[in-house]
């Protein structure tokens, strides 16, 4: 089998910045505090006229143009999304037409905020397997527009982005080196989104009730957060024959910071290994790990031959991690 390789990182987020002090003014919270337990500093927020395809375009763009692939070359797109722009058709379906993927079948992924590691997954097979030649793999997430404004307990964390690579047959021992997919639906009940699906279609009831935005127990969210990243791990870098040291570069999902240092601390991972992004962007979903690849890549902090690994974890609840050669 072939490896697949990412010849191309792009990330595009929304120009809004919203601020711990503008939140402050719409909740019973305070800069201290959202710093203290996340590591949040500000996050982008989509313009009303902007929604998820939008976000997903520019970052596409971004990695097409720096992988020297033109649309036409694409034969496949994988969206990592929770926040499509519409029931149907699929985010995927949209941005294939306006990239000009004319050749191009696609699929949205709903795996929420792991929704990149299982996007990289899944396109990384169609390339193992030379079933195609080229694929692009996006996370993409308008996380505001599910997000109650009311609800201190997410509106601090949740924000909006977009990152995308491009995936192809690797000449060489670099690339994708493994991936890992986990999921447990026991935890649904601690992150979730109950309205507007088929379960609770929209009606002026659910609308009245908030069922339309997201819903946590971000306490319990943390507790098996923490533990599925460092087991997803390790788990990972033992079945390739490799221990923390010998890593690089660590690019977890930006969920919060404390769940990041204690999965580090768990791994044994000195944090100056570790990419850390959240402080600016806040929680982007299937975005994040995409997001702060790009912002490693385009900083130099990501080079040829390093060893790199990804993890990430998400409503459901799904996890995953990738090993990588870059
Ligand atoms: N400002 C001030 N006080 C707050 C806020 C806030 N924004 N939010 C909660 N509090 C209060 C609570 O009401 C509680 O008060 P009480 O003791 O009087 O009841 C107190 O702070 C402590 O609450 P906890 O929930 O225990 O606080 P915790 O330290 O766990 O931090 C947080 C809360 C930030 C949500 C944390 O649990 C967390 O980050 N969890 C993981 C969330 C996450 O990562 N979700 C997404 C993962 S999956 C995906 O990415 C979609």
């Amino acid at each position: 089998m072939k490896r697949a390789k990412i010849v191309g990182v792009g990330a595009y987020a929304p120009k809004r910045i919203l601020t711990n002090a503008e939140l402050e003014k719409m909740v019973d919270t305070s800069d201290e505090w959202i710093v203290q337990r996340t590591g949040i500093r500000e996050r982008r927020i989509a313009d009303p006229s902007e929604a998820t395809s939008d976000l997903a375009l520019r970052a596409a763009q971004q990695a097409l143009e720096r992988a020297g692939v033109e649309p036409g070359e694409i034969d496949f797109i994988v969206v990592g999304t929770t926040t499509g722009d519409m029931a149907f058709p699929t985010t995927a379906n949209i941005l294939q037409h306006r990239l000009g993927c004319r050749n191009a079948g696609s699929i949205d992924l709903y795996a929420a905020c792991a929704g990149s590691v299982y996007s990289l997954s899944v396109g990384a097979q169609y390339v193992q397997t030379e079933k195609y030649r080229t694929v692009l793999c996006v996370g993409a997430e308008c996380l505001s527009r599910i997000t109650d404004y009311t609800d201190r307990g997410t509106c601090i964390l949740l924000a909006d982005a977009a990152g995308a690579v491009v995936l192809r047959a690797s000449e060489d021992d670099s690339g994708i080196l493994d991936t890992d997919l986990y999921s447990d639906g026991k935890y649904w009940e601690f992150l979730y989104q109950p309205g507007g699906g088929a379960r609770h279609p929209a009606t002026h009831e659910t609308v009245d009730k908030r069922m339309h935005f997201a819903k946590m127990k971000g306490n319990e969210v943390f507790k098996v957060a923490v533990r599925m990243f460092g087991e997803a791990a390790e788990r990972i870098l033992t079945r390739n024959g490799f221990v923390a040291d010998d890593l690089d570069l660590f690019i977890p999902h930006q969920a919060n910071l404390r769940i990041i240092e204690a999965a580090v601390k768990r791994l044994k991972v000195p944090m100056d290994k570790v990419m850390i992004n959240v402080d600016r962007y806040g929680n982007t979903g299937a975005a994040s790990v995409y997001v702060a690849m790009e912002e490693a890549w385009s900083s130099k902090r990501l080079n040829t031959g390093d060893l790199v690994l990804l993890a990430a974890f998400g409503g459901g609840f799904t996890w995953g991690a990738a090993l990588l050669r870059w």
